[in-house]
């Protein structure tokens, strides 16, 4: 007897007709056919069955800020710093906590279980490591977020930046942060480079740093995250965040910086959002897209995810927590609009991203946690086209959100009556 039996799913790799059995909160039998019974079984009538979406790159303590104090005039990367530095001495702990409580609302409902946020130690006081801490607490039974030590004005650039952050990963941060491209000069930045891979050595923590999030081609940041990371043997556990700087390197220089950055299994994350609204920003025409090479970074075996970067905040008016937009976004700018090419862009919301954060017990098969997602597409491809629906969220065996299909009535004389989004026909054979 299973708690839950999902029938007639379609999976992320192209089976169909799949059932999912869960019991005591874990995936107990994937395959075709299963005649069992259990407490309640959903029929999932042919759309895709995912593990949730996963998000490696977030700022939950700047989100649903939006307008405060001010808008960002210019809507610069360089004015949003300055203006989350103006509103950054004025946050109280309840009011972050509030602000990270309702995204994780709207990310549940999104079926985005697993966040990795930054959170800024720039303000000696901290209280945005305090408050987010309470909230990785407060959503763990739902949400696992990840929270990365972030020196958001300069690990050496900004006063007591050194001690601030080494102060936060004893609170107890997880992920050691950086954002070499801020510090004062390139050797500033590659200095702070070195310096947090050591202390996340020491400390046993990966890293996750802001790199190069600038047009510049000549900042080559990565070159000496990937040489540090190996050199340290954190291997397999670094991130390089942004990397667009990447976007305008000499393509001889990359020929040689893809390797390196392999060897030392550097996970890539690009936000697509936020880079192609942030950089360029200094072009007239052509303006450059500035998001990293995902589809070379892609063919030499980087781990590539995609990161939500800002949801309404000093960088970003935009954003609802949909990974699927996330995912819409990269196939345009990445020109990446082929079946295979949009598979790897679903990978890159989920498996990869899974991976990045270290998620263990993440997928479909037997012995993960029952965390899948059904959504109102047939297939991965379709799910990126109409941004799907999301219909039902299962966290651990239980579903946690459910939504209503979007379809949308007809009066239209000998028309369909119905319009599903997903469908190509009909819902009803019926025309008025
Ligand atoms: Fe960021």
């Amino acid at each position: 007897m299973f708690d839950v039996l999902i029938k007639n799913a379609n999976l992320p790799d192209g089976l169909e007709g799949i059932d999912i059995a869960i019991k005591g909160g874990k995936i107990a039998e994937v395959a075709p056919g299963i005649e069992a019974e259990a407490g309640e079984v959903i029929d999932a009538g042919g759309r895709l069955v995912t593990p949730p979406f996963v998000d490696p790159h977030f700022h939950m303590d700047a989100t649903l800020s939006l307008g405060l104090p001010r808008m960002n005039v210019s809507g610069t990367l360089l004015e949003g710093i300055a203006l989350w530095g103006e509103l950054r001495p004025t946050l109280a702990r309840e009011a972050l906590i509030e602000r990270a409580l309702r995204y994780c609302d709207l990310a549940v409902a999104q079926g985005l279980l697993a966040i990795r946020s930054h959170v800024d130690t720039s303000d000696p006081k901290l209280v945005t490591a305090e408050a987010l801490i309470e909230v990785r607490e407060k959503v763990a039974p739902y949400i696992d977020l990840q929270l990365v030590a972030f020196p958001q004005d300069g690990y050496y650039r900004a006063e007591g930046g050194v001690d601030a952050l080494n102060r936060a990963l004893d609170m107890g941060l997880d992920i050691v942060g950086g954002i070499p491209h801020f510090e004062r000069t390139m050797a500033d930045g590659a200095a702070s480079v070195s310096a947090l891979c050591r202390i996340a050595a020491d400390r046993g923590m990966p890293v996750d740093m802001h790199c190069d999030e600038t047009d510049d081609p000549m900042s080559r940041h990565i070159e000496t995250l990937a040489a540090e990371t190996v050199r340290f043997g954190l291997q397999g556990r670094v991130a390089g965040s942004h990397l667009t700087s990447m976007h305008s390197m000499d393509n001889y220089y990359v020929s040689k910086l893809i390797p390196l950055m392999a060897e030392a299994e550097i996970n890539v994350i690009p936000n697509p959002l936020i880079n192609i609204m942030l950089q360029g920003r200094h072009d007239t025409y052509p303006k450059r897209r500035g998001m990293t090479r995902v589809r070379e970074l892609m063919e030499a075996g980087l781990n590539v995810s995609f990161g939500h970067d800002c949801v309404m905040d000093p960088w970003y008016s935009m954003g609802s927590g949909d990974m699927l937009e996330v995912g819409h976004m990269a196939i345009h700018v990445a020109q990446m609009a082929g079946i295979e090419d949009k598979r790897k862009i679903f990978d890159a919301l989920t498996v990869n991203s899974a991976k990045t954060m270290g998620l263990e017990g993440y997928g479909i098969a037997k012995g993960c946690n029952a965390d899948l997602v059904i959504l109102q597409a047939r297939d991965p491809q379709e799910a990126l086209r109409l941004k799907a629906n999301r219909l039902a969220v299962m966290r651990r065996g239980r579903v946690i959100a459910r939504a209503a299909p979007r379809i949308s009535e007809l009066h239209l004389e000998g028309r369909p009556v119905m319009v599903d989004a997903a469908a190509y026909a009909p819902l009803r054979p019926g025309t008025h």
